[in-house]
């Protein structure tokens, strides 16, 4: 891999903003809907936004002083003076009224109206929610932090989570939220966005047969560690068990039918460590990670 290196210092503010927004994406994207001291309601989307504390319920977002002139956005006023917000979550259903929601109103324009969303009002803060939202998040704002005095610095909202309301539709049979019904979108670099789909979904579950700490890739050997045919995910997934088989397990299991055929040929070393390998990782593609332990020691 060759890699290009670039000093903070010796790149301009929008190519750096180039860099960092293609490079740390997908984004999820939070709806703030907030209110001025005489409760206009404003209501902007922002992908510098994650959840960063669990309890109590933290979320952040920053809005960042407008690049072009280093003003301040409305939302960020607005949370300077009344320091409460709802969060929304973005489906894709709402992708592109919410986009509509993201231009240069002037202040005092309620941009539920302007993108044809509807107001409800909440229940523990004073801005209101985004009806249309599967997920809706009241908060108040613990603090502000400026990260800096030129245009395009952010400002890190810290909002604690109040009251949260979450669409019934989106819930499996156990309550939870189900990320195939929640149609969740998030930002990425440019205009590219994405939309999660069944497709793209993909559990990291511990298999079984693996508790606790694993083993680690260092505590491999090296034919293992250095083979042309296992992935970094297939050694990732190695490195989960806590311990190897034992000796008379390998024995065992290469007496088993499945590994009968492959073992009885005629075949010199090489090919057959590369016929083991093959074997390992669909053995590990199937979720059988000590079976595949077993083979890769034969
Ligand atoms: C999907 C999306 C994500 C955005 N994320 C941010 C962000 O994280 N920070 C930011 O300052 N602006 C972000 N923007 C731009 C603001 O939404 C835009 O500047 C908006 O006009 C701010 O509104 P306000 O001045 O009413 O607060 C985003 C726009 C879109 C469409």
């Amino acid at each position: 891999m060759r890699l290009k290196t670039i000093d903070a210092s010796s790149v301009t503010p929008a190519e750096m903003q180039g860099y960092l927004h293609y490079a740390i994406a997908p984004r999820p994207i939070c709806f703030a809907s907030t209110i001025d001291k005489n409760g206009e309601v404003n209501l902007s989307p922002f992908s510098f936004f994650n959840v960063f504390s669990i309890n109590p319920p933290i979320l952040v977002f920053s809005p960042t002083s407008r690049a072009r002139d280093n003003t301040t956005k409305h939302t960020l006023e607005n949370v300077l003076e009344v320091p409460e917000c709802v969060i929304n979550i973005v489906s894709y259903g709402m992708v592109q009224q919410t986009y509509l929601t993201s231009a240069d109103y002037p202040r005092g324009v309620n941009e539920f109206y302007k993108a044809g969303f509807t107001e409800l009002a909440s229940e523990t803060v004073r801005p209101p929610r985004v009806a249309e939202s599967s997920v809706q998040l009241e908060c108040v704002v613990n603090d502000v932090i400026s990260l800096g005095k030129n245009g395009g610095a952010g400002n890190l909202v810290i909002a604690e989570v109040k009251r949260m309301h979450i669409n019934e539709d989106i819930l499996d049979a156990d309550g939870k939220i189900d990320p195939h019904k929640i149609d969740l979108v998030a930002r990425l670099g440019g205009d590219w966005y994405c939309r999660v789909t069944r497709d793209n979904l993909f559990k990291i579950a511990k298999p079984i047969d693996c508790s606790g700490a694993g083993i680690g890739i260092d505590a491999f050997p090296g034919e293992v560690k250095n083979s042309s045919i296992l992935t970094g995910n297939n050694l990732g997934l190695l490195g989960l068990v806590n311990a190897l088989p034992s000796d008379e397990d390998v024995e065992a299991f290469s007496k088993t039918d499945e590994m009968k055929v492959l073992l009885d040929a005629d075949i010199d070393n090489h090919i057959r460590t590369m016929r083991l390998h093959l074997k390992a990782k669909d053995l590990l593609d199937n979720g059988r990670v000590m079976d595949a332990w077993k083979v890769l020691l034969m």
